[in-house]
């Protein structure tokens, strides 16, 4: 089955790096389709170049998030919820394709959908452990929630609850990175999608929670109990030095992409 990964990713200066580091993960994983979704207004040069030369299989698409639920500057990061948009947009051309696809179900057949965020780190055996999802399947993820790690509590083969630190009662107290769903799945359930208005926390679950059970989720990872993704987050860089230089008139060319 294929993987269709969702990838929401934004104009800052790190982000080629981290579609850098992200793609030559891409390139080890067989049948991955990289779902790229831009939160500007129309598709940036950068991104097109750098998918052109990836070598991998792509969809280029993008969704500006609307002025009133994205952060402004300084705002604490968590005050509302990232990539939503970009992530629906990615759900709506999935939809598409698959209801276009016919039923006939060849190129979609049991083909799985993870989101991943451009920051984390993924492990190439994570993809093997989602890649025979028939709902949704989940794991550990490590470095998130202020924790070592957080993941669902599996007994008798089945989650019964979830080890977090915060709010174990939200439907579904999993991290993005820690799950992934059956195309079949949402094309079922038409009206799941990511609310972009969700409390902080609750993102996952407006999602999830249109989709199965807790009973229902497939434990990955032995059972969760190992970690093959981590929420690692990217300091952003520095750039004191390049301000005071360009008063100088003395700044890095300009033409020079980073
Ligand atoms: C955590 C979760 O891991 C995210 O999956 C979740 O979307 C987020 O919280 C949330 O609650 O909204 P965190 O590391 O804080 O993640 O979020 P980011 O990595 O900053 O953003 C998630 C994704 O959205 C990234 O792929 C990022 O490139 C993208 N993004 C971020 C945008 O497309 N637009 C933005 O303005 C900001
Ligand atoms: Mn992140």
């Amino acid at each position: 089955p294929t993987i269709y990964v969702i990838t929401p990713t934004y104009a800052r200066l790190v982000q080629k790096a981290e579609l850098t580091r992200l793609s030559h993960t891409f390139l080890h994983v067989p049948q991955l389709h990289w779902i790229v979704v831009e939160d500007s207004p129309s598709p940036t040069q950068l991104v097109s170049n750098f998918l052109a030369d990836s070598g991998l299989t792509y969809t280029h698409l993008h969704m500006l998030t609307p002025k009133d639920r994205k952060l402004q500057e300084g705002d604490p990061h968590w005050l509302k919820p990232r990539g939503a948009e970009q992530r629906n947009e990615g759900l709506r051309w999935l939809r598409q394709k698959a209801a276009a696809d016919g039923g006939k179900g060849l190129a979609f057949e049991s083909a799985v959908i993870y989101f991943a965020d451009d920051d984390n780190t993924y492990s190439l055996q994570l993809f093997e452990e989602m890649r025979y999802t028939k709902k949704v399947s989940v794991w550990p993820v490590g470095l998130v929630g202020a924790m070592k790690f957080e993941r669902p509590v599996v007994e008798n083969g089945k989650v019964v609850r979830f080890h977090t630190g915060w709010r174990p009662n939200r439907p579904f107290p999993i991290d993005m990175a820690g799950f992934a769903v059956s195309l079949n799945l949402v094309s079922a359930n038409p009206e799941a999608w990511f609310d972009g208005n969700a409390e902080m926390g609750f993102l996952e679950s407006s999602f999830l929670q249109n989709l199965v059970t807790m009973e229902e989720l497939e434990p990955k990872a032995d059972m969760c109990t190992k970690v093959l993704v981590w929420h690692t987050r990217t300091e952003k860089p520095k750039m004191k030095r390049e301000e005071a230089l360009i008063k100088q008139g003395l700044g890095s060319d300009p033409n020079v992409e980073v």
